[in-house]
């Protein structure tokens, strides 16, 4: 492929991941899961494809893949913008909202210009509530819940249910650093700690929504579990042009309902995704048996440039949030959800002669405008091998491999509209090392994306990135650089 795509080809919306029906997307909020219904809200802008006065939009999906659109949730006023946030089902009506009844509520940052000048403003926590799933929103009367503290940057409410104490715990990013505090009733919010002074990765961006929850260590032989607490890396503008910009980094360890404990004080930076874009991450609450997850797929550093056709922005697909014990300890590893699977149907992928040599080995052409794939292979020590996903935008990966662990590297080359993708991320990028002999990847690509989990032994790595593919031109191609490779299954599924 030569030269720079069509922009029409380039802009066709993805078939599983969630789009805005026009204008432009950032974060999801307000994630819950109600009456066998899924509400995905996300910051907005329905007039314009760049970042502006935020609405939260509202859609809703009974399987985590068709999404129908509903009327805006929360519109700016007085107040000011409505920023990023959460909510849960009130379900005893503690409130006191809902007549004794259920609801929903959700909780908001609003964000106000002091004066004509953009960097100067407040944020404050603010309140709606819905009595007909989500349907209809008040803004609470007693606004704010949380008043502007002094300082700036002091938004993205989540707000959980901790069982143990019986509260209601609220994670609010503050600076740098986040604060906890917690309510009985869901209206009256005392401070109890703040954490991150001292700990985890700080630039000169502002931490971004946070997300706390608690879960089981898979494979654990005694029920153990841990607290994970998630957050987000905002752009520093004035870093360099290679940074990352924005991303998103987690702690695990323990919470009592007022205080986290970070396990791994010595950890500077745990990464939930070593791609470019997985941004502002939240999980649903209230899903009974599993802690699902959707993030924005895209980056600040240059999600106001990329194509677009009258609408902007896109979700990652659904995943699963696990914890695993693996060689390194524990930690945050993801699954695709399983309704997706049923989204897709099985290619015929022809046979392979193992090993595979040096050279390059198209492994399959797939021809269709979305494709699940997985690979389980086993590199010889000291190969070099770079697996490519599609035509169009490059995305590759690298490993190499070594006596028992791999490198994984990736690659991303080629135009965005006008503009080059890569120029944000020349070269080769180091995801990181897996264990053990065999690796096994897992990836989707639709148009605009490739989401990969690459495990090891018992190590995983995820790696997301925004693509601007060709539709059709998905050809699973195998380079052995050096070496040779075992490859042990693959198999293709289309949609
Ligand atoms: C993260 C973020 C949030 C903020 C929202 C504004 O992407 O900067 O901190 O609430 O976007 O749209």
């Amino acid at each position: 492929m030569t030269g720079a795509p069509p922009l029409e080809a380039l802009t066709q919306r993805p078939l599983r991941h969630f789009t805005p029906p026009q204008g432009w997307m950032n974060d999801p909020n307000g994630l819950v899961y109600h009456d066998g219904e899924y509400h995905l809200f996300y910051q907005y802008h329905p007039d314009n494809l760049v970042w502006g006065p935020m609405h939260w939009g509202h859609a809703v999906s009974r399987d985590l893949y068709h999404w129908q659109h509903l009327p805006i949730a929360l519109t700016p006023d007085e107040d000011g913008m409505c920023f990023s946030g959460s909510a849960v089902v009130d379900g005893h009506g503690v409130s006191g909202l809902f007549d004794g009844g259920e609801g929903l509520v959700a909780f908001y940052t609003a964000h106000r210009f002091i004066g004509d000048d953009e960097a100067h403003y407040e944020q404050e926590q603010h309140l709606a509530w819905s009595r007909d799933n989500g349907r209809s929103w008040h803004k609470y009367v007693g606004n704010p819940i949380i008043a502007a503290p002094g300082f700036r940057d002091f938004r993205d409410p989540k707000v959980i249910y901790h069982e143990q104490s019986g509260r209601w715990v609220m994670a609010l990013a503050c600076g740098q650093h986040i604060r906890f505090y917690t309510a009985d009733n869901l209206l009256d919010w005392q401070l109890a700690s703040e954490f991150g002074h001292d700990q985890g990765c700080h630039t000169n961006g502002p931490w971004e929504c946070p997300d706390l929850f608690e879960l089981p260590v898979e494979g654990s032989s005694h029920g153990a579990s841990r607290w994970v607490l998630v957050v987000g890396v905002g752009i520093d503008h004035d870093g360099p042009q290679d940074s990352m910009g924005s991303f998103t980094q987690y702690f695990i360890g323990h919470f009592d309902g007022e205080r986290f404990h970070n396990d791994n004080p010595d950890e500077p930076l745990l990464l939930m995704d070593q791609g470019r874009d997985f941004y502002a991450v939240q999980s649903f609450s209230d899903v009974p048996d599993r802690r699902l997850a959707i993030a924005w797929l895209n980056n600040w550093q240059y999600a106001g440039h990329t194509p677009e056709a009258g609408w902007r922005g896109a979700m990652t697909l659904p995943r699963e949030l696990y914890l695993a014990a693996t060689d390194h300890g524990i930690r945050l590893h993801q699954r695709f959800v399983p309704e997706l699977a049923r989204s897709v149907s099985p290619l015929e992928v022809a046979p392979f002669d193992a090993p595979l040599k040096e050279g390059h080995h198209l492994l399959a052409t797939p021809g269709a405008d979305l494709v699940r794939g997985a690979l389980t292979l086993e590199p010889a020590a000291g190969s070099r091998l770079v697996l490519s996903l599609q035509q169009g935008t490059q995305q590759q990966l690298i490993l190499c491999a070594g006596d028992d662990t791999t490198e994984v590297a990736y690659r991303r080359e080629g135009h965005s509209g006008v503009t080059r993708v890569d120029q944000h991320f020349p070269g080769e990028r180091r995801a990181g090392e897996l264990d053990g002999r065999q690796i096994r990847i897992q990836w989707w690509v639709d148009h605009g994306s490739v989401e990969m989990l690459i495990h090891g032994r018992t190590r995983q790595l995820s790696i997301t990135l925004a693509g601007f593919l060709l539709p059709h031109r998905y050809p699973v191609t195998l380079s052995v650089q050096s070496g040779s490779v075992h490859l042990i299954d693959i198999s293709l599924d289309a949609g």
